[in-house]
């Protein structure tokens, strides 16, 4: 997820654009760029924050440019990685948000023309392609000519040396239009905009825009214009902060339709291709490390690469793993961090190379340290987490694991080519899973209401869902600062009932699977000691209502993949409890978003 921003006006561009860009900072804060048509087209970027950028730039003359805030996917963050990216001669630029599928073959016969390559990103190629293009004369032509070579999502803006315009094209990736007077903008989000104008017109997907100082033409990717209607936008600066959200974590939570889309973008195709890293490895078993969330996400692992792939999956937090005893086997090593800073986490992974294992990070932050220390990385792309509870990088670990777990398979032979469609459509059908959910936020932060003032709340959830018990116990305790416990179900009667009353609420997930009619019993359980139950049930369930107090009812989708739309709804019940207590959501006492101590 990245931020760009573009200007024409009267005014000098780079002040402006500096200050937008700030403002979408929250897309990605490892390296910025910014590119301003003057004497030629002045380019500078930065590794770091925009603040990095600021304090090292010089002076840029000009009142047409573009500007970028990266957040890494495919590519180190380095300042020769930052956009714009200007091409062989300097003769346009251009700035990108999204990613492009097929830029290796793209980029193989760019260089075989002779073009000269200075990034190793995916949207390098795109700069070529323009350039190209523009020999033709018009910059709206040679961008839309670029784009038909183009596989993936983006949003670009781009500008060409002596123009007095930017020309801008969508494909799934957020474009927005600011209309100011005498000056037009262009960015990701209304947030950059506010500033100076709140009259928008939104670009949708296949549409390309071209803004100049006192016109705004939209067109489709043929080239036929579009008639739009400005909007009004009712936000203040105050609101953009956090694009309009209360709080960093809900904004999150409801990126993760996105988030989900992003991670499994041109993965799936390419599943099982011979020679690729996993196709070509030999272990006898699959050992997951990680700690907190990471860890609840490679305990849903195991269940995911046994039911998907048959090899046997064992699950250690990290601190534990360094320092146990290592046993005679030879398993492939998954570590999984959202940071990819985690000390026992990187300290797992020495750990696995010492004894002679093949490792593999699952990660969100590109080019951390743990990339470093392993064989092979798989990036989640869930773009920049800053709340300290994870949300939208828990559930984008989750699509990684599916997808090893579907390499796996094919490697074993276990997943025949009718399941791997099967999974291949059901993982695409997460982001509305995920969306029904958030559509239901109002009811949730209901029943949070009413249950807010417990002291305790057991989780409890059988197979899949107990770590998902065990997840939702975590983001209840830690930023609602409710006593919060995670149980498979069965095990409630070997000591927790003890502990349950009118005070202490149980959350039982309850999916519709093998394990439904022991779910039941579980809750009847629970309810003769006085608890309330909390059900969080599929649609149709027409039972559950008749044992539990209250029920939250997902779409049904097969239990392998529920763990997915569960834990949305987990995560916004923590929030809403600790919404209700009045607590600091974003940033809860004594815990830290990474932990690099032992
Ligand atoms: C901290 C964070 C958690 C996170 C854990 C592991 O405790 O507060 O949200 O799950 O570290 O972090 P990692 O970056 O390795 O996933």
């Amino acid at each position: 997820m990245c931020g760009i921003v573009g200007y024409v006006g009267g005014k000098r561009a780079q002040p402006i654009l500096l200050d937008s860009l700030k403002r979408l900072e929250y897309r990605g804060y490892d390296s910025a760029g910014i590119a301003v048509v003057g004497e030629g087209v002045q380019l500078f970027k930065a590794k770091g924050e925009i603040a990095v950028l600021e304090a090292s730039m010089p002076e840029m003359e000009g009142t047409v440019g573009i500007a970028h805030t990266r957040w890494a996917t495919q590519g180190k963050p380095t300042s020769e990685n930052a956009h714009p990216f200007v091409g062989c001669n300097n003769k346009i630029a251009i700035v990108h948000n999204g990613i492009i599928t097929n830029f290796m073959e793209l980029r193989e016969s760019l260089i075989a023309d002779g073009h000269k390559f200075t990034s190793d990103t995916d949207t390098e190629v795109f700069a070529h392609l323009v350039e190209m293009n523009l020999d033709d004369g018009d910059l709206m032509d040679a961008v839309r000519s670029a784009l038909k070579r183009i596989e993936g999502t983006y949003a670009f803006a781009v500008v060409a040396d002596g123009g007095d315009e930017v020309v801008a094209a969508r494909n799934e990736s957020p474009l927005v239009v600011g209309l100011g007077n005498g000056e037009n903008f262009v960015a990701s989000d209304v947030t950059a905009l506010l500033k100076h104008t709140n009259k928008v017109v939104y670009v949708l997907d296949g549409e390309m825009v071209r803004i100049t100082r006192d016109a705004v033409t939209i067109t489709d990717q043929e080239g036929n214009r579009v008639e739009r209607k400005p909007e009004r936008i009712a936000w203040s600066l105050e609101d953009a902060e956090k694009s309009g959200y209360p709080h960093f974590m809900l904004k999150e939570i409801f990126e993760q339709p996105k988030a989900i889309h992003e991670s499994l973008l041109g993965r799936l195709e390419s599943i099982g291709a011979e020679g690729s890293f996993f196709q070509d490895q030999s272990f006898s078993s699959v050992k997951i490390v990680a700690c907190g969330t990471s860890y609840h996400a490679g305990l849903v692992g195991k269940y995911v690469i046994e039911e998907l792939a048959r090899v046997p999956t064992t699950v250690q937090i990290s601190s534990e793993y360094r320092y146990s005893t290592a046993a005679r086997e030879n398993p492939l090593v998954l570590l999984i961090t959202q940071s990819g800073e985690t000390l026992d986490t990187i300290a797992a992974a020495r750990e696995a190379r010492k004894r002679g294992n093949r490792t593999v990070a699952i990660v969100n932050v590109v080019d951390s340290a743990i990339s470093r220390e392993v064989d092979h990385v798989i990036y989640t792309r869930a773009g920049p987490e800053i709340s300290v509870a994870a949300t939208k990088t828990f559930v984008t670990q989750l699509i990684a694991l599916y997808l090893i777990a579907m390499e796996l398979g094919i490697k074993g032979r276990s997943l025949t080519a009718q399941a791997r469609k099967s999974v291949t459509g059901q993982l695409r059908n997460l982001p509305r899973a995920v969306q029904d959910v958030l559509n239901q936020a109002q009811t949730i932060e209901a029943l949070a209401n009413k249950y807010h003032k417990a002291r305790d709340m057991f989780f409890m959830g059988r197979n899949i869902h107990y770590p998902i018990s065990l997840e939702g116990a975590l983001k209840t305790k830690e930023i609602s600062y409710i006593h919060g416990e995670g149980y498979p179900a069965g095990e409630l009667k070997h000591g927790p009932l003890a502990l349950l009353s009118e005070d202490s609420p149980v959350v039982a997930i309850a999916a519709k699977d093998h394990t439904y009619e022991k779910m039941i019993g579980n809750i009847s359980e629970v309810s003769a000691r006085a608890s309330p139950v909390i059900a969080i049930a599929v649609k149709g369930d027409t039972e559950i209502g008749k044992f539990a107090d209250d029920v939250i009812y997902l779409k049904e989708i097969p239990p392998l993949f529920l763990p997915v739309p569960v834990i949305t709804a987990l995560q916004l019940w923590a929030y809403y409890l600790a919404k209700a207590r009045g607590c600091p959501i974003d940033k809860p006492r004594n815990i830290a978003k990474t932990v690099t101590v032992e």
